[in-house]
């Protein structure tokens, strides 16, 4: 029996691979490359020692999808594949919806035809909008401010309506907080072939001299510092996330959300401080307007993942600093070099 991992190649995804194959687990990757790259997956393989099979297929195309359930016995399905820039989605949310909705359900009938009932699906924090309270628990009110995260809260309605339909359906919501870092081996790590967007690839830019400066989006939030605060996850916290959610899927029934974040919010101020130290390099700041659509605080209650995947992040920001100025600066090119 196989796992499936949809949008394997990607930061995520390929992280994923690496623990499902250290821990035996037989894995099959489809991927369309839209944003990633072949090589990753190659260095997972290095990494592990081990091998996986790989489909370059759409999950648009299903026909393509078809093949691989037929090819392979697949147990369970890791569902990654999506696009998930915000700021694409409210200029092309038509192609967000066609990929993420669509896509997704395709995907599930294809699951349903060869009778393979487990998913994992990646879903975001970004659900929970402008949350009233933190630590954000998963009973708090949803609530999405940009396609991108309508996206992902349908998703999670068509997964529950599935499993209320069937219940022999076993699907886990993983609502990831903000992933960061990179494989402590430098060799898998986070390859954004568009924009950057996020924290973390920007500051790593910015501390290599590829960008000039870095933009702090407000300091005038109600936070100690005035500066965003964000639940920053390690990346293979997060794909350790995924094995033990995998676990709970192929012994249950049932569909369930959980948070994955460590519990701990720190400010932009304190992530450019704290990779200052990591990586020995300074990172020049301005501080400009708030970024639109940009909640002051967010983090996770990670009780739920806790008691009931039996999971917790271990690293730390320290960590995540310093695992991504090793990708950044062993791979100045990503996995072009
Ligand atoms: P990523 O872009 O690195 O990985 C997504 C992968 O899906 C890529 O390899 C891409 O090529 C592939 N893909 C895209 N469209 C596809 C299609 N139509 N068919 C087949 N493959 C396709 O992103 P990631 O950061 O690894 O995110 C993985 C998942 O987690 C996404 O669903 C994303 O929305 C979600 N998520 C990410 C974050 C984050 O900050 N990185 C936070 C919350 C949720
Ligand atoms: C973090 C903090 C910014 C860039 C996004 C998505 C979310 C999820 C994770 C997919 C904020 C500040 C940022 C910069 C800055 N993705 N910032 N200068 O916005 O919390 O979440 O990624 O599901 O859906 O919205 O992450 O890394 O963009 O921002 O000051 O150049 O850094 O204001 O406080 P965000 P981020």
């Amino acid at each position: 029996m196989s796992i499936l991992l949809t949008g394997g190649a990607g930061f995520i995804g390929s992280h994923t691979c690496l623990e499902l194959l250290q821990e035996g687990y037989d894995i099959v990757v489809a991927d369309n490359l839209s944003n990633s790259k072949p090589e990753a997956l190659k260095r997972v393989q290095e990494l592990s020692g081990k091998s996986l099979r790989f489909y370059q297929a759409d999950l648009l195309d299903r026909e393509a999808m078809d093949r691989i359930f037929t090819a392979h016995k697949i147990e369970a399905v890791i569902h990654f594949a999506g696009l998930k820039s915000v700021e694409q989605s409210v200029k092309h949310p038509l192609e967000y919806y066609r990929t993420n909705i669509t896509g997704t359900l395709i995907l599930c009938e294809l699951m349903q035809k060869h009778n393979v009932k487990n998913m994992v699906f990646s879903s975001s924090a970004t659900i929970y909008g402008n949350a009233k309270r933190v630590p954000i628990r998963e009973n708090e009110p949803l609530q999405a401010t940009n396609p991108y995260g309508r996206t992902k809260l349908i998703v999670e309605e068509i997964l529950r309506d599935l499993s209320a339909a069937d219940p022999e359906w076993s699907i886990s919501l993983l609502r990831y907080f903000n992933p960061t870092g990179a494989h402590p081996s430098g060799r898998i790590g986070e390859d954004p072939t568009g924009l950057r967007t996020n924290i973390m690839p920007y500051l790593t830019q910015v501390a290599a001299g590829h960008i000039d400066i870095l933009n702090v989006f407000g300091d005038d939030y109600p936070t100690a510092d005035g500066t965003g605060v964000r639940d920053y996850i390690h990346v293979v916290d997060l794909a350790r996330g995924h094995v033990k959610a995998l676990q709970k899927v192929i012994r249950t029934t049932g569909a369930d959300a959980y948070n994955l974040g460590t519990g701990r919010g720190y400010s932009v101020l304190e992530l450019i401080d704290t990779f200052e130290r990591m990586s020995g390099r300074s990172v020049p700041y301005q501080v400009v307007n708030r970024r639109p659509g940009d909640v002051a605080v967010s983090y996770a209650d990670p009780q739920k993942a806790s008691a009931e995947l039996d999971w917790r992040a271990e690293k730390t920001l320290e960590d995540m600093c310093a695992d991504a100025w090793r990708w950044q600066s062993g791979n100045p090119q990503g996995y072009s070099d």
